[in-house]
């Protein structure tokens, strides 16, 4: 053999090779409980992914972060650093780099990535959140500051983001005060409503083909069926109202942050909640599920009459979640929010009483019941009831 030949046919060896690392398939001859999640989910063809802390990604004493990450899942979703106040975190002056490298960490593991997230009331920048304080931002600037930074955010990001969290968490839920479920927070305080609108139509004025998500908590399920008490309610009527009036938004994503305490859902409810939001020809998605539990005295003694029902009844709801999306072709993609109880949100969050264990795999990055399920529930579920997803078009 000549030398080119050899060389050439080792680049691809190593080419095909690289791209089985970067994309593992469902093998056949691999048990379902070895297989990675992102090739188990290929057959239903959803999208498997997880929030990604950028600091562990890049944390050399911890290689096992960045190796399940690309092992693991299909999509990858910036936990902090496409969020304002660490894009723009001086007026004008953006900071792409931390966001950068996710996107090309995801084009490197063939990952696509969702954006989160354009307009929120958390994370807001300093300069912005002071400036309307102390009135030198009026609500009319206000407005064209939001049109410019999802302009120039969406353009920035353009062709390499699948779904967008175009606007998050804009509706209250019934402990809020006051208790009937309205628009909350900075932006309708300010903005009034429209805004809600006015931030998608920008959104696709700067990215024809990136999904266009609505996304919330604490809407898996439909309650009484009265928007004045029932948040799921609330929401459905906002997306439907959007639709009817030409506004361009493409999904609803249901973020997932369940706990063990509370009453829990079953698979049906959250199958009929997800039907009744692609009936408007809407994809939705879970985008931020975890299963956080208690940490009483006792699981932090490590007493396992206390850690086992959690674990279960921890895994038990990841399953519920992932059966319903399975059961509706237009649940795109689930998505958890930190996959490690290493790096996870709730521990620093929830603090009194104190909450964890919500993820699949534990500190150490052993699976626990939860990733079993989750993968038994992608191994096993199959036609007639569970279909390959369809994916939706955006709507212009
Ligand atoms: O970046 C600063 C760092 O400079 C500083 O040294 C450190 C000290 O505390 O704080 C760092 O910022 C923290 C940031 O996470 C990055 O780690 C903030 O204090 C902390 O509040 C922030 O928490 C994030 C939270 O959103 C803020 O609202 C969580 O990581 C993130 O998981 C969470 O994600 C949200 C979704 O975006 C929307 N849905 C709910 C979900 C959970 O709250």
């Amino acid at each position: 053999m000549k030398v080119s030949r050899l060389i050439i046919t080792g680049t691809v060896a190593l080419a095909v090779a690289g791209a089985l690392n970067a994309m593992p398939a469902a093998a056949d001859n691999v048990r379902p409980a070895e297989q990675s999640l992102r090739g188990l989910a290929q057959r239903h063809g959803l999208q498997i992914g997880t929030a990604v802390d950028m600091a562990a990604l890049a944390d050399t004493a911890d290689p096992q972060y960045r190796a399940t990450v690309a092992s693991q899942f299909s999509t990858v979703t910036a936990e902090n650093v496409m969020k304002w106040e660490v894009l723009e975190p001086t007026r004008g002056t953006y900071n792409w780099a931390p966001a950068d490298e996710l996107i090309a960490f995801a084009q490197r593991n063939r990952q696509s990535v969702r954006g989160h997230v354009l307009v929120w009331h958390n994370q807001l920048p300093g300069w912005l959140t002071a400036g309307v304080a102390d009135g030198s931002i009026s609500d009319t600037e206000l407005r064209v500051i939001l049109r410019d930074h999802i302009t120039a955010v969406v353009k920035h990001f353009k062709g390499k983001i699948w779904q967008w969290d175009v606007v998050n968490e804009a509706v209250s839920d019934p402990w809020d005060s006051p208790p009937a479920i309205h628009y909350k927070g900075f932006w309708a305080q300010h903005l009034g409503d429209g805004y809600i609108a006015d931030a998608f139509r920008w959104a696709r004025a700067a990215d024809a083909k990136a999904l266009l998500f609505y996304n919330d908590y604490n809407i898996e399920v439909f309650g009484s069926g009265n928007a004045a008490d029932d948040k799921t309610q609330f929401v459905y009527e906002m997306v439907k109202r959007l639709r009817e009036t030409g506004v361009p938004i493409d999904g609803v994503g249901s973020q997932g942050h369940l706990g063990t305490q509370y009453g829990n859902y079953d698979t049906f409810q959250v199958s009929d909640a997800l039907r009744r939001f692609t009936d408007l020809g809407l994809a939705t998605a879970f985008t931020e599920v975890d299963v956080r539990s208690q940490m009483t005295a006792g699981v932090q003694a490590g007493d396992s009459n206390e850690i086992n029902p959690r674990l279960q009844a921890s895994a038990g709801n990841f399953g519920i979640l992932l059966q319903a999306c399975l059961s509706n072709r237009h649940c795109l993609s689930f998505t958890v929010w930190g996959f490690t109880d290493r790096h996870s949100w709730v521990p620093t969050w929830f603090t009194n009483p104190p909450e964890g264990l919500a993820t699949l795999y534990d500190e150490a990055y052993q699976p626990k019941r939860a990733l079993g399920i989750v993968k038994a529930e992608l191994a096993f579920s199959g036609a007639p009831y569970v279909l390959p997803r369809i994916p939706q078009k955006p709507r212009r």
